[in-house]
């Protein structure tokens, strides 16, 4: 009986999100040039389609972009153009905490040096 691979012929998709720059964009380059087509976002859209140019200059094709800011809803796109989403990148840095450095001196670890991020 004949078997079937229908995993190593089907195109997979890749959603990443903040992507214009940084580790997203250097995951797009290698989603991309292992196959995947690739849907590249950035809430800035200059900075997306400049990245997608870039990229395709350097010869790694297989992308979309789409605007997107992730405080936003990605769904609709989705499934209007693609019906399916194989794989999401959740790269987008937004750590959603403000902190007020007057509460953060009062602030007193056991070692400060220990905090990593810290977004004022
Ligand atoms: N680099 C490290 O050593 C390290 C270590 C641990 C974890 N991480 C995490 O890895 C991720 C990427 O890091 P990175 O160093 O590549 O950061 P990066 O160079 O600062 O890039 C962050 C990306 O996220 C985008 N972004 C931020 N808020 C967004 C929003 N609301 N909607 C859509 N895009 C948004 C930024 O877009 P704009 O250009 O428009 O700002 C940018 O493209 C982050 O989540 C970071 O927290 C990084």
């Amino acid at each position: 009986m004949e078997e079937t691979n229908t995993r190593s012929t089907a195109k997979r998709n890749a959603v990443v999100t903040g992507a214009n720059k940084g580790i997203g964009l250097e995951i797009c380059r290698q989603l991309a040039s292992n196959g995947v087509e690739v849907i590249l976002t950035a809430r800035d859209e200059q900075g997306g389609i400049e990245a997608v140019e870039n990229l395709r200059q350097s010869g790694v094709s297989n992308f979309v972009f789409h605007q997107l800011d992730v405080k936003d809803s990605a769904s609709a796109f989705i499934e209007t153009h693609f019906g399916k989403l194989d794989i999401l990148v959740n790269n987008a840095g937004d750590g959603g905490i403000i902190m007020n450095s007057e509460a953060f001196r009062a602030f007193r670890p056991v070692d400060r040096r220990s905090v990593k991020y810290l977004l004022i």
